[in-house]
């Protein structure tokens, strides 16, 4: 029997528009729209929907939040330097409460020590860094066994 499809909204903070040519040696050369196709595909293969949406301001990321709260079954959200103080996502992800999973490129944790906070992990399920574009691909395998309960 089909289930019902799952929903599921990618947000990409300020920057990862860049990504491809944006210190390559730190965050790769794989391009956000590729990591967008990918994760589309993957969602095709697995009974989900998923769309992605990229911005440079904290405010539009909130306004979609609340855009997709009925819509979204579960979130994975790289909120690149918001990460470090964007508490209006962190109040935003408490209040519409959805399964989230945090996401990033590099590993946070050995780079400059303001990235070693972040302000968005209270809301999220886990928190998935270091392994480049292939972290977004870990996060939403994880994400859709939890909402799918697989
Ligand atoms: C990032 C890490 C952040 O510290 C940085 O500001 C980014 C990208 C990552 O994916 O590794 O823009 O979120």
């Amino acid at each position: 029997m089909q289930t019902d499809i799952c929903h599921i909204l990618v947000l990409h903070g300020p920057n990862l528009n860049l990504l491809g040519s944006r210190e390559p040696e730190i965050y790769g050369t794989t391009t956000l729209a590729e990591i967008n196709q990918t994760l589309v595909q993957m969602g095709l293969d697995r009974n989900a929907e998923v769309k992605c949406l990229q911005s440079n301001h904290e405010g539009q990321l909130v306004d979609w939040l609340h855009d997709h709260r009925d819509w979204a079954d579960g979130i994975v959200i790289n909120p690149g330097a918001l990460t470090h103080y964007g508490l209006s996502l962190y109040d935003t992800l408490v209040a519409i409460g959805k399964p989230t999973i945090e996401v990033h490129l590099s590993n946070i944790f050995q780079r400059e020590e303001w990235r070693h906070k972040s302000v968005i992990s209270p809301a999220c399920l886990g928190i998935i860094a270091g392994f480049g574009a292939d972290s977004y691909i870990m996060a939403l395998r994880e994400l859709l066994k939890k909402i799918q309960g697989k």
